[in-house]
């Protein structure tokens, strides 16, 4: 897999995601999309939306507002619960998350086992026996035991909000600080994620609000305005692409965890009893969405979760290999009625759906899916992003899949001259309505060819002294780089088919 970096420095250079208010020395956990990231975030929702929503006869969509009556936070759960453990070093005066510590202390052992395994390897040459040695080896079994036994309390004091236990791990496992090498810490405390802001003039308590956390609340909320309108039966789905906002602790590794990102979610309403069935669907469903972009680097992975959400009885994430490792890219979750139900209580409104064929009124249970668009750009990009030599010289090309490049075909006249480049801005002011094009005259046709390959424009077409004579170009192929020449007079249902949906 490629290194973060490269990625990081290539979407700067060539317009894709640029540190947020950079000339200020930027903003931690921000970012900006440039000229191309832009197209690509819109062509990533546009095709999620597609398979989504249109694809979909029982899913519509929904654009629900940011801010919110802050009664809905408490209702979810989020003013008491969405909380992250937190502990400082006193002497690096670093902060960190007391889990994210943990796991990483944790990560250390299985380095450490690992390199128990590579020694026994050089020890016993060609008779070792990787299973009898790990079932044996007794430092390997010490790790594994520990590794065991602390993940267990881990979860256990996660699942607790039990603070002391987390204390307790960071102290057991002799944990320090990787700035200040020492063991000075603050007791564990909780930290909510929300950030919040005033409504009006009067800064007081009662006109708290909240940016919302994640895009969902604003679906669940509206799930008889929609139902109705829409004249939807269960089971039905409302979908949604906005912004959410968490004050993230840890936030690092470029846009994978940022303090304002995009959700694309979707909830969808099933009779009780049969959510788990749908879960599976969506699960696998959601898996196949994923794999059929058919990125060139990067596996995906389902992560069941063991331990459960109070409101949860089934979820599991799609985790992608991005350059840090296997990560959380899309969640799936089967969410039972636990939202509708908080909402009617807190409310007061009743929130049941009455069932025509079944002649009984319920609230329904949900099924969840929600995916990081930023994330999922991170991934597409990542997956994409490949160095070749070709004739001793190097190319960086992004293999993106052709419907999500952010310009689709490139006019490049051989010549700013000659006629060539006015040949060329007829072609380009022709096909700029029907597909995203791009014209470019100046620099060497090398030259321009790799920096198409750089922001992953599939097609470049080329007009020479021929093609004023024969009415034909020449049109080059991103991936395979064959140059082929063709009639401009069906050229656009060639473009239509190569760039593909
Ligand atoms: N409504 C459910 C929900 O919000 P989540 O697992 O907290 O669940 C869903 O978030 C997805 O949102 C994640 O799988 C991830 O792709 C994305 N996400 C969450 N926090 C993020 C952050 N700080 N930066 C970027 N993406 C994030």
């Amino acid at each position: 897999m490629i290194d973060l970096k490269k990625i990081i420095s290539h979407s700067k250079e060539y317009g894709f995601v640029f540190p947020s208010s950079e000339i200020y020395d930027g903003l931690s956990a921000t970012y900006d999309y440039g000229p191309f990231g832009v197209e690509l975030k819109n062509n990533i929702k546009k095709h999620w939306w597609q398979s989504m929503v249109y694809e979909h006869e029982n899913i519509v969509g929904l654009d629900s507002a940011i801010f919110m009556h802050p009664l809905i936070w408490k209702a979810s759960g989020h003013v008491d619960a969405f909380n992250d453990p937190l502990v400082d070093n006193k002497d690096s005066k670093k902060r960190y998350r007391a889990d994210a510590l943990i796991e990483d202390q944790l990560v250390k052992f299985q380095q450490k086992i690992n390199k128990e395994i590579k020694k026994g390897e050089k020890r016993f040459g060609s008779k070792f026996e990787i299973v009898t040695f790990q079932k044996t080896n007794a430092r390997i079994l010490k790790y594994n035991d520990k590794i065991k036994n602390s993940k267990e309390k881990l979860n256990a004091a996660l699942e607790k909000s039990d603070m002391n236990a987390l204390n307790e791990l960071i102290s057991d496992l002799e944990i320090r600080c990787p700035v200040s090498g020492t063991s000075n810490w603050t007791e564990v405390r909780t930290f909510n994620l929300m950030f919040d802001t005033q409504l009006g003039a009067v800064a007081d308590e009662s006109n708290k609000l909240y940016l919302r956390p994640e895009t969902a609340q604003g679906i669940f909320v509206n799930f008889l305005n929609v139902q109705k309108s829409a004249r939807k039966k269960i089971p039905f789905g409302i979908a949604q692409i906005g912004k959410a906002f968490r004050n993230e602790i840890v936030a690092r590794q470029f846009i994978f965890r940022m303090r304002e990102f995009e959700q694309m979610e979707m909830q969808f309403f099933v009779k009780p009893g049969q959510e788990i069935e749908w879960y599976q669907f969506w699960k696998q469903s959601r898996m196949e969405w994923h794999k059929s972009l058919n990125l060139c680097q990067g596996n995906y992975k389902f992560h069941d979760h063991s331990n459960l959400a109070h409101y949860a009885n089934a979820a599991c994430d799609i985790e992608y290999e991005f350059p840090i490792g296997f990560k959380e890219l899309e969640g799936i979750h089967s969410r039972t009625n636990y939202d509708l139900s908080q909402h009617q209580n807190y409310s007061k409104k009743k929130l049941s759906y009455f069932d025509s064929e079944s002649n009984e009124s319920y609230l329904p249970y949900v099924v969840e899916t929600s995916v990081g668009l930023d994330r999922l750009f991170l991934s597409v990009l990542c997956g994409s992003f490949a160095e070749e030599t070709v004739n001793n010289e190097k190319r960086t090309v992004l293999k993106l899949p052709n419907y999500l490049a952010p310009i689709s075909v490139a006019i490049l006249p051989l010549l700013k001259k000659d006629g060539l480049d006015d040949y060329a801005r007829n072609l380009f002011n022709d096909l700029k309505i029907k597909f995203p094009c791009h014209y470019e005259d100046k620099d060497s046709i090398g030259k321009r060819y790799r920096r198409q390959d750089a922001i992953g424009t599939p097609l470049c077409i080329t007009i020479d002294h021929d093609t004023l004579i024969d009415k034909k170009i020449t049109i080059r192929d991103r991936d395979t780089m064959l140059q082929e020449r063709v009639s401009i007079s069906n050229l656009s249902d060639l473009i239509k088919e190569r760039i593909g949906s």
